[in-house]
C-alpha cells in the first residue's frame, strides 16, 4: 500500500513504490506534529517553489539525510545544491516532460504564484501504487484540464486557504478540471489569515456531483491507496 500522510500546510509524507517522498517540508509550521529532525529517512525532497512554508526546512533535512535527493524547478534545485554544499544531491527539470528519478516519473506543472527561485511549480508523482499531483500555491488555471488528461492524477492535493492561493469555491472548480478520484485540502488553517475551510470545499466538490472523494486529513492523519 502507499501513504500520504499530512503534516499541515502544504507539507506531505508520500510512500510509494517503497519510496519515501518529502513534499514542501515546512516542518515547522504551527500545525506539524513533527519536527524537522524527526525525518530521518526520506529519499527524496519535492519542491514546488522556493517561498519559505514550502522550502520549508528543506536545507536542514537536506544537509542531515545524507542520501535524500531534492526534485524542484532548475533555479530553486541550484539554489538547494549551494545551500547543502552538494549539487550532485539537487534535481534540477522544469515544467513538462517528466523526471525519471528512482524509478519514478516526477512532472513539474504550471502553476499561477510567484517564487524567488525560477518559476513556481506544481508537481505530478508517478508510480507503479498510483500517481499524486501536488499543486504547490496556485490560482485555479486552465492547464489543470491538460494536467488531467496527461498525467490522470488519481489523487489531488489542492491549496483551499484563499489569499495566496485558490479558495473552496475555485479549487472546486480544480477538481472539476483535474477528474482526479480523489482530493485532499491543504494550505489551510495554518495562519488566521488563511480563510477557507475544508469543509466548504467538501461540499461544494459533492455538489458538483462529479464523483470525486474529498478526503480531509487533519495534520498527523494518513490516506492509505493502491490504484
Ligand atoms: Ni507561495
Ligand atoms: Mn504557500
Amino acid at each position: 500500500m502507499a501513504r500520504l500522510t499530512y503534516y499541515g500546510h502544504s507539507a506531505f509524507m508520500l510512500e510509494l513504490d517503497g519510496k519515501k517522498i518529502l513534499i514542501d517540508p515546512y516542518l515547522s509550521n504551527p500545525m506539524s506534529p513533527v519536527k524537522p529532525e524527526d525525518i530521518t529517512d526520506v529519499d527524496l525532497v519535492v519542491l514546488t517553489h522556493g517561498h519559505g512554508d514550502h522550502l520549508g526546512d528543506a536545507i536542514t533535512i537536506l544537509k542531515r539525510v545524507k542520501h535524500a535527493k531534492a526534485v524542484a524547478i532548475f533555479e530553486l534545485a541550484n539554489y538547494v545544491g549551494e545551500q547543502i554544499g552538494d549539487p550532485s544531491r539537487a534535481i534540477g527539470g522544469n515544467i513538462g516532460g517528466p523526471m525519471h528519478v528512482d524509478g519514478l516519473k516526477i512532472a513539474l506543472t504550471t502553476a499561477t504564484h510567484s517564487s524567488p527561485y525560477g518559476a513556481p511549480t506544481g508537481v505530478v508523482i508517478m508510480g507503479e501504487e498510483g500517481r499524486v499531483y501536488h499543486a504547490g500555491d496556485t490560482g485555479v488555471h486552465m492547464d489543470m484540464m491538460l494536467i488531467g488528461e496527461i498525467y490522470k492524477p488519481h489523487i489531488a492535493l489542492l491549496p483551499i486557504g484563499g489569499h495566496f492561493t485558490m479558495d473552496p469555491v475555485e479549487a472546486a472548480k480544480a477538481v472539476e478540471l483535474l477528474k482526479p478520484k480523489v482530493a485532499i485540502p491543504m494550505h489551510w488553517g495554518t495562519f488566521p489569515v488563511l480563510y477557507g475551510k475544508p469543509e466548504d470545499f467538501k461540499k461544494l466538490v459533492e455538489e458538483k456531483g462529479l464523483g470525486t472523494e474529498v478526503v480531509i486529513l487533519k495534520p498527523g492523519e494518513s490516506y492509505e491507496f493502491k490504484f
